[in-house]
């Protein structure tokens, strides 16, 4: 099998936005669809963690887990009508630049997240009202059997935070609004310049690090709690949103599990509310500082 594991010692704080990150017990970066099917039923889909765009990932120094990178698989993109296919290792930046090129609005509102296409399927992300699975025509998983499956997007569930979809998504099949590309372009702008406004973007972060608790702002009760600023090694809750735990130096995976850690007690020990990850959290091989 011509997989192509990287050296046992390569870190993986270089494929993290928070740059946060160490070694993994093995490493996979699949080239092709072929690799990805082959692979898939060898992975214990309890232990594998996909990685793209590495900004909803918190990776311990090393984990026992199997990381599976999507950077060497192929990254289509075509557009024909108002239905844009791309794959899932395509960045958000490139599928947010040709759908303004065709005049196809709709997802503008994931402009500026420094994702790959599968990140923001997998958890449904959104903003402002709006959810990227409710863009999705079809979508196109490998299952951990190894076998590859098209559904509709009516098919899926999609949740706040979360899908159905279970395996590898390889493609989707994004259905979208003719638009004037100069409108496109003022939504894009304006997504870009409001995350920028109310969000840190200029420090590394995982974005939200906790879900809004139903009809709650995770945010708004970490702020109210006094707790923006506080810092634990050189992982800090920002001062520009609370809910955003941002890397102001060399920050270690325990500074964010400790922080996040405290944060939690905190809104708890106030509110009575238990704030849950946004982020997935990968435990540590042979326990230490870890999530719960
Ligand atoms: N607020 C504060 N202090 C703060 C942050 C927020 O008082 O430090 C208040 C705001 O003033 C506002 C309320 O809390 O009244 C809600 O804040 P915001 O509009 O920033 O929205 P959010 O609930 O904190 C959610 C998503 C964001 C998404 C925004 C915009 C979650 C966990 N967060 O944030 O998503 O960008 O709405 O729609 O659902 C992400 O997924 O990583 C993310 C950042």
């Amino acid at each position: 099998m011509s997989l192509t594991p990287l050296p046992p010692g390569a870190s993986l704080s270089s494929y993290s936005h928070l740059r946060v990150g160490g070694t993994a017990a093995t490493i996979y970066a699949p080239a092709n669809l072929e690799e990805m099917q082959r692979l898939m039923p060898r992975l214990d889909p309890e232990n594998t963690v996909f990685l793209g765009g590495g900004s909803n990932l918190l990776l311990p120094p090393h984990t026992a887990c199997t990381v599976v990178l999507d950077h060497n698989m192929p990254s289509t993109l075509v557009i024909e009508g108002n239905l844009l296919y791309a794959s899932s290792s395509c960045p958000i930046s490139r599928i947010i630049a040709h759908s303004m090129e065709a005049g196809l609005g709709g997802i503008e509102f994931v402009a500026g997240l420094p994702a790959h296409l599968g990140g923001l399927l997998s958890m449904n992300a959104g903003a402002w009202g709006k959810r990227i699975g409710a863009f999705v025509r079809e979508v196109s998983v490998i299952g951990w059997d190894g076998k590859q499956q098209t559904l509709s997007g009516d098919e899926v569930e999609w949740g706040y935070r979360r899908t159905s979809l279970r395996g590898f998504i390889v493609t989707a099949t994004l259905a979208l609004e003719p638009t004037d590309p100069v409108a496109i372009r003022e939504a894009v702008e304006q997504s870009v310049a409001r995350r920028r406004s109310q969000h840190p973007m200029d420090l590394p972060s995982l974005g939200c690090f906790f879900k809004n608790p139903e009809g709650d702002s995770a945010g708004k009760l970490i702020d109210e709690s006094g707790l923006k600023g506080l810092r634990v090694g050189d992982a800090q809750v920002s001062d520009k949103h609370a809910n955003f735990i941002v890397n102001v130096g060399e920050a270690s995976y325990a500074d964010m599990i400790e922080l996040a850690d405290r944060i939690r007690r905190v809104v708890h020990e106030r509110t009575g509310i238990w704030l849950e990850p946004e982020v997935r959290i990968i435990p540590p091989a042979g326990g230490g500082a870890s999530w719960n």
